[in-house]
């Protein structure tokens, strides 16, 4: 797991695109998964600046969403489809065939998520998940409780979500109760995992996801079992870590230990 402190907010999108647009150069069909939320909204920015400067070429990115709310259409101004079209896709040059969403409003739930799942193997898996935090521990829609090995499946939203998205909905009977999410076990699975979070709200949630036992009822840190999970975090979103020096220390030397 590395820990990569910048100083503020868009450092943490500076340093989240540099990582994608170095994933890109590498491969030839890079897979990209999307979360939605605030904080990625500064590395979506970032990213059509690089593509609008030639720097980040999407013609060949596959893209999966994170998850989705159940029974809005993609087109509701609310939906996570909405959101990734508005803030990103539809800025830059990736084929509409290689974006793959979880619908809102599918036949067989089951099926679809399994169908989902599939699709992400066919690919060769996710190269790079960018991820948020929710500031009770979730990634994606794993909501504390969540299974540790969990896929792609139905959730039903916590009364703290639904309460706190009804002012985005005309008509209370609009306010989704239920979504699909990726689950841990498929957040696991990716290549890179990149949880990015800003601002002193997260802080508490960040040093239990990093720091704190693995557990359930902190889905965050399940990333302690990943493979390569990199946190990309603000000073303020660090201020609750006790190991920050080493994570400085082992940032700053990183990439010397071939030439000491
Ligand atoms: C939602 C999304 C998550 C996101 C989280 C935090 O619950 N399903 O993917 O990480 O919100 O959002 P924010 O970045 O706005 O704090």
């Amino acid at each position: 797991m590395e820990v990569i402190i910048k100083n503020d907010y868009d450092g943490v999108c500076m340093e989240a695109a540099s990582i994608i647009q170095e994933a890109c150069r590498h491969r030839s069909s890079p897979v990209l998964g999307f979360p939605t939320g605030k904080t990625p909204l500064g590395l979506y920015e970032k990213l059509i600046g690089l593509y609008n400067q030639g720097e980040i070429d999407f013609a060949s990115v596959m893209a999966f969403t994170l998850d989705e709310y159940v029974g809005l259409e993609a087109s509701h101004p609310q939906s996570f489809a909405y959101y990734m079209d508005n803030h990103l896709f539809r800025h830059v040059n990736i084929k509409g065939e290689n974006i793959f969403r979880l619908n809102g409003q599918p036949g067989n739930i089951e099926e679809h998520c399994r169908s989902y799942e599939r699709k992400i193997q066919e690919v060769g898996g996710i190269d790079v998940q960018i991820l948020g935090i929710g500031k009770n521990g979730h990634i994606a829609f794993n909501e504390p409780g969540s299974s540790l090995s969990s896929r792609t499946r139905l959730k039903i939203l916590t009364p703290e979500t639904v309460a706190a998205n009804r002012s985005f909905f005309q008509d209370e009977k609009e306010v989704p109760r239920f979504c699909l999410t990726m689950g841990i076990g498929t957040i696991l699975e990716t290549k890179t995992a990149l949880l990015l979070a800003s601002g002193k709200d997260k802080s508490g949630v960040i040093a239990k996801a990093v720091e704190g036992p693995v557990t359930a009822s902190v889905p965050a840190s399940a990333l302690q079992l990943h493979a390569r999970a990199i946190f990309v975090i603000d000073e303020a979103a660090a201020s609750g870590l006790t190991n920050k020096d080493y994570y400085r220390w082992a940032y700053e030397n990183k990439g010397r230990t071939l030439n000491p």
